[in-house]
């Protein structure tokens, strides 16, 4: 037999995904320069209705999806979240509501929790009001941050903050730890920045030098040892820096699937950028034949679509190569090994890219502007 074909990652026979991501809107009060949401936004009359995402959510846990994250833009724009979140809750998925905090008042968090909240995740742009109120573009963020955390606490929800990282606020990463125990968070996802969507826009602005990244994975280790069952800490390396790509989305097709405010369906938050690639929607097809049969997700799931070096290496089914946007947006062919691998032979070009953004003064960020 194949050895692909008998792989967990088969594009023939997926496994069940374990988590949907569900973008509910891309209407957001903040305007990070390091926003994954496509360019193109999807307006709000063309975005699911309420009932649209509770079969969707129905569908997912028959497929045997387990985690639901609901995710946007921000979730707390849609009017009806506390009905979404009571149909996850009723289909049996944990629900995990990822916000800006912006859009929540205490009532609401109260009546989220009511209807069947697991866990939420904040968003956090910096340790001060000074360098969040920047990032978001939205002045009284932080402060509304604060009282967020606070209100998670007092319900008793889990909290996750999660921190991107950039050139700007990686010299804060010890108080952001500190800030993290301080909120009683569990968890703080570390992650450095990725450049998909608007964030290739404000790549040279935000790239961090080799020697901040450096830095960044010594702290943390120290961190996580240091802070060994009181919060875990999860780390997104600079993966410009690394040595070998991460298995982006654990391998395409492989353990989620997203889908975006109008219900299309795809492999990854960033899959649009592909061009060619085409994708079903919740509206035209069951989500089980989307997740083993649509074109998109079969295009890069397992190892046969590969070209060398990837096919013939020893880690292709570590890191699947890579991530597939990152090859396209870099490479211009989503099929090629992902630059960032250094046994790409587009690596020692970007490497000296991204030494040069990185040393030379930041320049402005683009921002950008999203529906409200
Ligand atoms: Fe991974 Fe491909 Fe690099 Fe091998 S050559 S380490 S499979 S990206
Ligand atoms: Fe699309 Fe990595 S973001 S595969």
């Amino acid at each position: 037999m194949n050895a692909h074909a008998a792989s967990p990652s088969s594009a023939a026979s997926p496994r069940a995904p374990l988590a949907l991501l569900a973008e509910l809107t891309h209407r957001c009060p903040l305007s990070c320069p390091y926003c994954s949401n496509p360019v193109e936004l999807t307006a709000r009359e063309a975005e699911l209705d309420t009932d649209g995402w509770a079969d969707v959510f129905r569908q997912a846990a028959d497929l045997g999806v387990l985690q639901l994250h609901l995710s946007g833009g921000e979730p707390a724009s849609r009017r009806d979240l506390e009905d979404l979140v009571a149909a996850a809750r009723d289909a049996g998925l944990y629900v995990n509501l990822i916000t800006s905090g912006i859009g929540l008042t205490r009532k609401r968090l109260e009546a989220l929790d009511a209807a069947g909240v697991d866990h939420v995740q904040l968003s956090l742009q910096g340790v001060g009001p000074a360098m969040a109120d920047r990032i978001g573009h939205y002045r009284g963020s932080f402060t509304r941050k604060m009282e967020v955390a606070g209100w998670v606490a007092d319900l008793g929800l889990p909290l996750t903050l999660n921190a991107v990282m950039h050139r700007h606020n990686f010299k804060d990463l010890p108080e952001t730890l500190d800030l993290a125990l301080d909120l009683g968070a569990r968890r703080i996802e570390v992650a450095t920045v990725q450049f998909h969507g608007w964030a290739a826009t404000n790549r040279a602005a935000l790239m961090p030098t080799r020697e901040q990244a450096r830095e960044a994975s010594r702290l943390v280790l120290e961190a996580r040892e240091k802070l060994k069952g009181r919060m875990v800490i999860d780390y997104v390396p600079a993966d410009h820096h690394a040595r070998f790509p991460k298995a982006c989305m654990g391998g395409w097709g492989s353990t989620g699937l997203n889908v975006t405010p109008e219900g299309l369906v795809l492999p990854c938050h960033a899959a649009q950028t592909i061009p060619g690639l085409e994708f079903w929607s919740v509206a035209d097809h069951p989500l089980a034949e989307i997740w083993t049969d649509s074109p998109a997700f079969r295009a890069y799931r397992g190892t046969d679509w590969m070209q060398e070096p990837c096919s013939s290496c020893e880690r292709k089914l570590v890191d699947f190569g890579g991530c597939r946007c990152q090859a396209l947006a870099l490479a211009g062919d989503a099929a090629a090994t992902d630059p960032v691998c250094s046994r790409s032979d587009r690596h020692a070009d970007l490497v000296a890219a991204i030494d040069a953004e990185a040393d030379a003064p930041a320049p402005e960020f683009v921002w950008r502007v999203a529906p409200r």
